[in-house]
């Protein structure tokens, strides 16, 4: 049987630096009161950069560290939540830059839990015979939809883009992508939005730019979201070790979505985990949205602590609000 396993990774990050004490010279708040909270120090902040150039350091990162040639990309998932434009699709970029001639690709639109909704995407067409190698790449210019005067959001985000490549291989070699669970509570949705230009309380004739501006940015009921990824996180990755045939013993490595510190202290708790099996970088780059988690997974390679065979998982969970979880084999 075909299997789908992670045979490149990537990131980037911008070079510039917010600090707590940076931002509290912006808005009333304090590096305690952060790191607390949320356990965040710092944040990147993308300095001019287009979201698309961001993505394509990623891609570029990750075709560098598969080894492989780009002609043989036959798919390139993009997942942002900050586009350039509407249309054409970030994914048209990345490919056309790559040189990704015989590719096709699409944006996809998940909040922070768009990674894992691209990785089970690209797992389904490697294994239906569609695809051979599948480049995601999640970018996020979280900064350039922050309302700076709002101390309650504009803490918690940064910028940043990582990228996985996801090959077919052989069963027997390596079991890639075991497991996945997908799962979305539109119901909650409200909770947390980013509105778009496109806003209907008025006939389109009347619109401004001037009404519109100002609405784009990240609007959350902390708490809220808060309590939802509690059970969220503890739905997904009970759904994703069962579908598995797995208990949590199994896994090695934890690589949760850094939305904040107590968040996946909590989720430790829940499963008596050694902190030592988490995986974190919430403290350097903040809530990279559906970036973090491949961002994770490449610090994660640089640094030696991924052995061949060892087992990770994966959870995500943010606007809509999507949840999922994945177990795969590195
Ligand atoms: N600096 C200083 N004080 C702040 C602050 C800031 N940046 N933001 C809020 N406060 C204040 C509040 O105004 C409030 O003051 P009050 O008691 O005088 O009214 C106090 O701190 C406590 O606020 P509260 O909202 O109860 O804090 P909290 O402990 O719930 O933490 C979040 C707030 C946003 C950090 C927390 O709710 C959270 O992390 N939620 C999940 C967010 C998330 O992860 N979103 C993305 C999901 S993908």
């Amino acid at each position: 049987m075909v299997c789908s396993c992670i045979s490149g990774m990537g990131k980037y990050l911008p070079d510039y630096i917010l600090t707590n004490d940076g931002l509290a010279e912006i808005v009333e708040t304090s590096d305690d009161w952060i790191r607390e909270r949320t356990g965040i120090r710092e944040r990147r902040i993308s300095h001019g950069e287009a979201t698309w150039q961001m993505a394509l350091k990623a891609a570029r990162d990750c075709v560098a560290d598969w080894q492989g040639n780009p002609q043989d990309i036959d798919f390139v998932i993009v997942t942002t939540l900050t586009p350039d434009y509407y249309t054409p699709n970030t994914a048209s970029a990345i490919a056309a830059e790559l040189g990704c001639d015989h590719a096709f690709g699409f944006d996809l639109s998940a909040a922070c839990t768009g990674f894992v909704y691209a990785l089970d995407v690209a797992d389904s067409y490697i294994k239906a015979g569609k695809a051979n190698h599948v480049l995601i790449v999640s970018v996020e210019n979280m900064t350039r939809i922050l309302d700076f005067t709002d101390r309650t959001t504009c803490v918690l985000f940064g910028d940043g883009a990582g990228a996985a490549i996801l090959s077919a291989c052989e069963d027997g070699n390596n079991r890639g992508v075991i497991s996945s669970y997908l799962a979305l509570d539109g119901g909650r949705r409200s909770v947390l939005t980013v509105p778009a230009t496109v806003c209907h309380e008025k006939m389109p004739w009347e619109e401004t730019v001037a009404d519109t501006n100002g609405h784009h940015a990240v609007m959350m009921d902390g708490t809220e979201v808060f309590r939802f990824s509690i059970g969220a996180i503890t739905e997904a990755v009970d759904k994703a070790l069962e579908r598995a045939g797995l208990t949590i013993d199994d896994i090695a490595w934890f690589i949760p979505h850094q939305a904040n510190i107590r968040i996946i202290q909590h989720f430790a708790h829940r499963y008596h985990l050694d902190m030592e099996k988490i995986f974190t970088n919430i403290d350097k780059y903040g809530n990279t949205s559906s970036a973090s988690i491949p961002i994770c997974l490449k610090e994660m390679k640089e640094q030696g602590k991924i052995q061949k065979g060892q087992l990770g998982l994966i959870v995500g969970f943010g606007g809509g609000l999507s949840y999922g979880a994945a177990v795969i084999e590195f």
